[in-house]
């Protein structure tokens, strides 16, 4: 364990870089995290559910402007019922004990996804929450649930091709904005980080569309073990990269 000191001097060092504007976490591994200490998977969700609130924390000190957590897959709806049930009653819980908080910091609660699959009991706290925390601005906190970003795609198309059936929209003159527009992303800033904790190198299906230029960030860390300190390691290790966008190095160095 390292001196808190040092922590705070590596929070120190982080503030004073180019923060990214969205960080988007992919948090796995709470399976796992639980297996290996001979615990039910719905411990180690449960273990996990603290590291949602630390780095939300950790983010809103920072002044990272957008944050989304992939909470729940659309394909995870296929995992056994219990699991799933198990994960609803900690995502109400996660809603109802935060909730004083997110208010208080002036934090706004968003979620994507097909929201309509999720149960009342899980719904009628978000819609609250997202209702009440509105008009709020320091932060934007999206839960990735029910999400899929082949999912989101298909909606996007199938807004577009409506819109272009009735003549509002010409298909030949489709820009990158129009597809963001129709995108349920489409009111956050773009994706600057994407972590995936617990050592896979995959996407499984988020932001697809978003994720074109984003940095990528893996971790063998399993996502109950990842608090602050791997937050600011994950920041850091983003401040240290150049950006390009396609353009050579030299383009990218203000003229002297
Ligand atoms: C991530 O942890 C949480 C969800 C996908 C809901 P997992 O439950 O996928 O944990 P592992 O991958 O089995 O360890
Ligand atoms: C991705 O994790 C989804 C979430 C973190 C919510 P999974 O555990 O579902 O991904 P795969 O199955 O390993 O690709
Ligand atoms: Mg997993």
């Amino acid at each position: 364990m390292e001196a808190p000191q040092a922590q705070s001097a590596l929070e120190e060092r982080v503030k004073a870089g180019k923060l990214p504007r969205h960080v988007g976490i992919i948090m796995d591994g709470n399976g796992r995290w639980a297996e290996a200490r001979g615990k039910s998977r719905v411990e180690g969700h449960r273990e996990g559910s603290e590291s949602v609130r630390e780095v939300t924390r950790a983010c809103r000190r920072l002044g990272v402007k957008a944050l989304t957590l992939y909470a729940f897959s659309l394909q995870n709806w296929g995992r056994p019922a219990e699991e799933v049930a198990a994960l609803m009653d900690l995502l109400r819980e996660f809603l109802e004990k935060e909730r004083a908080e997110i208010l208080d910091n002036a934090i706004r609660l968003n979620a994507v996804g097909e929201l309509e699959k999720l149960p009342h009991l899980v719904r009628e706290p978000l819609e609250k929450l997202r209702a009440d925390s509105a008009h709020h601005r320091e932060m934007v906190l999206t839960l990735a649930l029910s999400y899929g970003g082949r999912e989101e795609l298909l909606a996007a198309a199938g807004a577009l091709a409506q819109r272009a059936a009735t003549g509002e929209l010409d298909p030949a003159r489709l820009k990158p904005s129009d597809f963001e527009a129709a995108l349920w992303t489409r009111e956050l800033p773009e994706v600057d980080l994407i972590i995936r904790t617990s050592g896979e190198r995959r996407l499984s299906n988020f932001l697809l569309w978003q994720a074109a230029y984003a940095e990528l960030y893996f971790t063998e860390t399993l996502w109950p073990d990842f608090r602050t300190r791997e937050l600011l390691e994950a920041i850091s290790d983003y401040q240290s990269r150049e950006r390009r966008f396609g353009l050579t190095s030299a383009q990218l160095k203000p003229r002297a």
